[in-house]
């Protein structure tokens, strides 16, 4: 059963061509490598015009979850962690009524603004949440 969810998860990585492995925690680092993919998708010709929503309604899932497991473990840095995840819904939903389809150079611009505001978090503030949900074994 381990097996096959592995293989599944490895799967799941070679097709989406994943950049680096952002945790130990399956759920989180599968979760991460998807936002990655759609926020590569933004880049896409022709571009998708529903790629922002799908790349929203994803994030929130995803920072649902984070937001969970720190209310059910009482993370003591929750705070400044669920301002940073609504920062970033912020900035999407900015960009939701967008249409730079128009220009490639935006869509490049855009996507690579997430794709750095992404790594950032996953390799700074989510290492911190990764840590403390290892250490309660909770995961
Ligand atoms: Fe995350
Ligand atoms: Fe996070």
């Amino acid at each position: 059963m381990a097996a096959a969810f592995a293989i599944l998860w490895f799967n799941l990585i070679v097709e989406i061509g994943a950049m680096q492995k952002t945790s130990d925690i399956i759920w989180q680092d599968t979760q991460h490598q998807v936002l990655f993919e759609l926020i590569d998708q933004i880049k896409e010709v022709p571009f998708d015009p529903d790629i922002f929503l799908r790349l929203k309604l994803y994030a929130e899932h995803h920072f649902i979850l984070e937001e969970t497991y720190m209310a059910n473990l009482d993370y003591p840095h929750a705070a400044p962690h669920i301002e940073a995840h609504n920062r970033f819904c912020e900035e999407l939903a900015a960009m939701l009524d967008n249409d730079p389809s128009m220009h490639l150079a935006l869509q490049v611009l855009l996507s690579d603004f997430l794709y750095k505001w992404l790594k950032l978090h996953v390799l700074g503030i989510d290492k911190k949440l990764e840590d403390f949900v290892m250490k309660s074994s909770s995961q």
